[in-house]
């Protein structure tokens, strides 16, 4: 379902890195003090709350192709809502998840981040009512040899062949779930490593794509949102990516196929995000890739990355005044 920019008019996306950053600092800040209080729907609604003012006031028009949408029952940042105060600046597609990984920050482990992606207005695929996909993720060394009706121990042979290595030596990011016993056990049986946080296939793509990662390939079932804000970043950096509808309900299924989807359908890399695109992200609780926002002496320090015209930037924000205590 990729919708099609009907006047063509090329956008400078890298205009809004700033906005970008901007959103997902502020919802970083926006849901610390919710970090470990066992409340991730308060989290969430804090970080979305946050990103959306950031939003309304970007340069130029946007829409949500993806947001928070219905699988989190969140009120804002909806699929197909418009964002920017449509001045001087260019139309614009985002996906955003305010609070990725909101079981992590609920429960104060590391790996929760607040997250967006832009791209050029009409070039973000929209995936309808899906809210799950399955994704391959590769660096972009390994661009081009992968293919996901492939059964994941000849993935496994492509990658390493792309990356001039033995299978054995592979890391393979695969979300812990019931879902993925099957993948993850054939996968050991290769040969490889994994790596099987119990959520944040964001943060596990990250792994994979970024120079200073620790995984090889990223495999499984994850949000839609996630595939395609990951999408972006994977467009920005050059690396690869293939995703295929994977409905987990009968409801689900039944609403792809009345949308006139096909879940059999599998979507390269350029129909997920077919046009320039950045995406940033703020640790919220912390991790191996970003440190959480930490208060001294009357500021708050952030943490960002910023994946934007084939570069990673790892950016530090420091802004005067307190983060939100929550009132007991
Ligand atoms: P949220 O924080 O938005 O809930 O997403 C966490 C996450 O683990 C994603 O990284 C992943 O794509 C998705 O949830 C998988 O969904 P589920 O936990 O329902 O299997």
């Amino acid at each position: 379902m990729q919708r099609q920019n009907k006047t063509a008019q090329r956008t400078d996306i890298s205009t809004l890195e700033s906005v970008a950053l901007a959103a997902t600092r502020s919802a970083a800040v926006a849901s610390h003090p919710w970090v470990g209080r066992n409340d991730k729907k308060a989290a969430d609604a804090a970080a979305t709350e946050a990103m959306r003012q950031v939003l309304a006031d970007a340069p130029g028009r946007g829409v949500v192709v993806i947001g928070e949408g219905e699988k989190d029952e969140a009120p804002m940042l909806f699929n197909g809502e418009t964002v920017g105060n449509g001045l001087g600046g260019p139309d614009f597609d985002i996906a955003v998840d305010p609070l990725e990984g909101t079981s992590f920050c609920a429960k104060n482990l590391p790996g929760s981040m607040a997250t967006i992606a832009f791209a050029e207005s009409g070039t973000m695929w929209s995936p309808g009512p899906g809210f799950y996909m399955d994704k391959i993720v590769v660096p972009p060394q390994a661009k081009g040899a992968v293919d996901l009706a492939d059964p994941p121990e000849r993935t496994l042979g492509k990658v390493a062949e792309a990356l001039g290595k033995q299978v054995g030596e592979l890391r393979v990011v695969i979300m812990d779930k019931p879902r993925h016993q099957d993948l993850i056990k054939r996968v050991l049986k290769a040969g490889a490593a994994v790596h099987t946080p119990a959520e944040g296939d964001v943060g596990g793509s990250l792994e994979v794509l970024l120079p200073t990662g620790s995984a090889d390939l990223l495999l499984g079932i994850g949000g839609t949102p996630e595939g395609v804000m990951t999408a972006a970043a994977v467009r920005a950096l050059g690396g690869d990516m293939l995703g295929r509808l994977a409905p987990q309900r009968e409801e689900e299924a039944d609403a792809i196929r009345a949308a006139g989807m096909d879940v059999d359908r599998i979507y390269v890399r350029d129909e997920l995000v077919g046009g320039d695109a950045l995406f940033a992200a703020t640790g919220v609780t912390g991790g191996a890739l970003l440190s959480e926002p930490r208060e001294s002496g009357g500021t708050v320090l952030a943490e960002s990355l910023l994946v934007s015209r084939g570069e990673v930037r790892r950016v530090s924000h420091t802004t005067f005044g307190s983060m939100l205590r929550m009132a007991s």
